[in-house]
């Protein structure tokens, strides 16, 4: 069976036969890769154990399928476009051959500096070319990467260090976004005083920011690739790897404790991320694919890099913002390079949308074909100004539904041939089996409902531990509901079967696609020596779809609360990073709790939404007074 589905039609067959024989199914879906051995048996699960094993005694290097095996036919095509921040810096194309050149290189400079099979590779990189390269080099060695997107704050580096026992880091001196200069390498050394057991920092030179470089064991990327020109340049033969050997950590937020390292393995994610691009994107040869994010994401991990170059696909890597130098910038990118599909975040679409016309005018646009939806709920606004104004009516719209812990796309249309709706994921693809749950764990059937959402039937890219601690996977995913995977996400079916996500029905707080954990935010907050409690809830926002609203009770009553509120968002990034300052702070002198001490959200929730009639219940408040004393406050 080929890879690709060509019609609704066809799409309605193939999904009835991945629910009727899934291991048939993924099998010939997995003969489309190259494998250095076959597997012994397709699947082998257990849920309630949070087991899952894809293609077992399987080998192969995910390596192999993203470069080698397109060298003959694909060799000069670009496999990566690089835009700088600055668009009067030169551009870069980096060819199949020429990566696979890199690729190898760098992995024989990962193995001079000791890294072997199964160690974790720290990478904290702008977005420039060696980023996806580092990443392919630790793939093709065998080391496990863990990305840490370049926003994070020194704490949360050594929080991910240490969970990972890294004992290499890969990163620049430093990176550029819009007018910024990001020292990297200096937020690493202070990271770092946390984690003597890092041996090797090798630094890639980008900004020319000064750094210092400690003796024995910081060293340059450049000396250190000339070191592996010096041998001669030797192959670097792609490991062989088991199919569910370890291919990376990415962390993510949850809704309670530290943010965990969802892993994901090498041949269930191979097989899974380059099936839903081929198919989600329609991918045809030659097109060029934009996807915006950061590879410090999940979504940048499974399409910018892995699905794109599994597809043969050129890839186009951005390193700077959308709005900068001006909110024309991916505009002038998509008719630079003649880009044909563009996957992109709700929020940047609502903060481009809310620049006006301006921006696009000059604009040709006529390259694109496909446009893609990320990360949060897409409203209805947003999904029509995309359509209309960038896609012009004639690019279909894949809303696409995932999460870290799924490795690639499980709700979407497939591009042109799923009827879209806006504001909705459609329909689940092939081998994906969709459930809505009620509060008990009954599953609700039928269409025009909502309820929890659950997936039943394990599919190739699920994840397979947290790394270090497979209990917190089985209670987080596998617990709540028996015999199910929970997303965490609240879900409407409606009449058709289409399914419309509407977010988050834990304490996980969606800011512009990137997910923060309100307990996260919390803890941070708390560090403020004047900070005595704090509750953190999310609320609408125009631009970022959520907003982060806290309350915060101070010791003594003798404040300064602006210079208060500003030590605070310095605290919160200090600890976590500027993506996860507060919106809103308000001060209070209590929070609404029950009797046992618990904090009603809910209430907190309603009034950050500024709803303040219609609170529900709270008789069985501690002391209900604190709740008037808030509304009054509402900010
Ligand atoms: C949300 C990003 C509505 C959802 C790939 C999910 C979405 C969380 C959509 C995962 C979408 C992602 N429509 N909501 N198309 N895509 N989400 O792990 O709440 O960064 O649980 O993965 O983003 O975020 P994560």
């Amino acid at each position: 069976m080929s890879l690709r589905i060509h019609s609704f039609e066809e799409y309605t067959q193939v999904y009835k036969k991945s629910v009727d024989q899934p291991e048939a199914f993924w099998a010939e879906i997995a003969d489309n890769f190259l494998w250095q051995k076959k597997w012994d048996q397709v699947l082998d699960w257990d849920f309630r154990k949070a087991d899952t094993k894809w293609f077992s005694n399987a080998k192969l290097n995910i390596t192999e399928n993203c470069i080698d095996r397109h060298l003959e036919k694909l060799g000069h095509q670009s496999a990566i476009i690089w835009e700088p921040n600055d668009p009067e810096q030169h551009h870069r194309k980096i060819t199949y051959k020429e990566l696979h050149a890199k690729v190898s290189q760098v992995g024989t400079m990962l193995k001079n500096n000791g890294v072997k099979k199964g160690d974790r590779v720290c990478i904290y990189m702008p977005m420039v070319p060696e980023l996806a390269i580092a990443v392919l080099a630790c793939a093709r060695i065998g080391a496990i990467h863990s990305v840490v997107f370049g926003g994070f704050s020194a704490q949360s580096i050594a929080d991910r260090i240490q969970d990972a026992q890294c004992e290499v880091v890969i990163t620049a001196d430093g990176g550029f976004r819009g007018t910024k200069d990001v020292p990297l390498k200096n937020v690493i050394d202070e990271a770092l005083v946390q984690c003597p057991f890092v041996r090797r920092v090798i630094v890639l030179t980008r900004s020319r920011t000064p750094v210092s470089m400690i003796k024995g064991r910081d060293c340059w990327w450049e000396d250190e690739i000339k070191k592996v020109e010096i041998m001669g340049n030797p192959e670097c033969v792609a490991e062989p790897m088991d199919s569910e050997d370890e291919l990376f950590i990415l962390y993510t937020s949850g809704s309670t404790g530290k943010p965990k390292g969802v892993v994901h393995t090498c041949g269930g994610y191979m097989v899974y991320t380059g099936y839903t691009f081929a198919n989600v994107f329609q991918y045809e040869p030659g097109e060029v694919f934009f996807c915006t994010a950061d590879i410090g994401w999940i979504t940048g991990h499974s399409y910018l890099v892995y699905g794109a170059l599994l597809q043969g696909a050129t890839t186009l890597m951005f390193e700077g913002v959308p709005n900068w130098p001006d909110a024309g910038r991916f505009w002038d990118i998509v008719d630079k390079y003649k880009v044909n599909i563009l996957y992109t975040a709700p929020t940047a679409i609502r903060s481009l949308m809310g620049f006006g016309d301006e921006p696009l005018e000059g604009k040709d646009l006529s390259s694109l074909t496909k446009l893609g939806s990320v990360g949060e709920p897409i409203n209805e606004e947003a999904w029509n100004w995309y359509n209309e104004k960038i896609g012009k009516r004639k690019c279909p719209i894949v809303d696409t539904w995932w999460q870290t812990e799924t490795g690639g796309i499980m709700i979407s249309p497939l591009a042109g041939l799923t009827p879209t709706k806006p504001g909705y994921a459609t329909l689940p693809l092939p081998g994906i089996q969709p459930c809505l749950v009620d509060e008990n764990g009954n599953e609700i059937e039928g269409n025009g409902v909502s309820g929890n959402l659950c997936i039943k039937f394990p599919w190739p890219g699920i994840i397979r531990t947290t790394y270090g601690d497979h209990e917190r996977c089985r209670t987080t995913y596998f617990s709540t509901y028996d015999n199910k995977y929970f997303t965490g996400d609240g879900c409407l079916r409606d009449e058709d079967g289409y399914y419309r996500i509407t977010g988050r029905v834990d304490d996980v707080i969606n800011v512009s696609g990137h997910r923060i954990g309100t307990a996260e935010v919390e803890n941070a907050i708390n560090m403020h020596a004047d900070v005595i409690e704090s509750a953190v809830v999310g609320y609408p926002h125009n631009i970022k779809g959520q907003g982060i609203y806290a309350y915060v009770i101070l010791g003594s009553s003798l404040h300064d609360h602006d210079l208060t509120r500003r030590d605070i968002l310095q605290t919160v990034t200090r600890i976590i990073g500027a993506i996860a300052k507060p919106d809103k702070i308000q001060f209070v002198s209590g929070l609404p709790k029950t009797r046992s001490g618990k904090i009603m959200r809910r209430i907190l929730r309603k009034v950050a939404e500024g709803e303040t009639e219609n609170l529900g219940d709270t008789s069985t408040l501690l002391d209900p007074a604190v709740v008037d004393e808030i509304k009054a406050g509402a900010l």
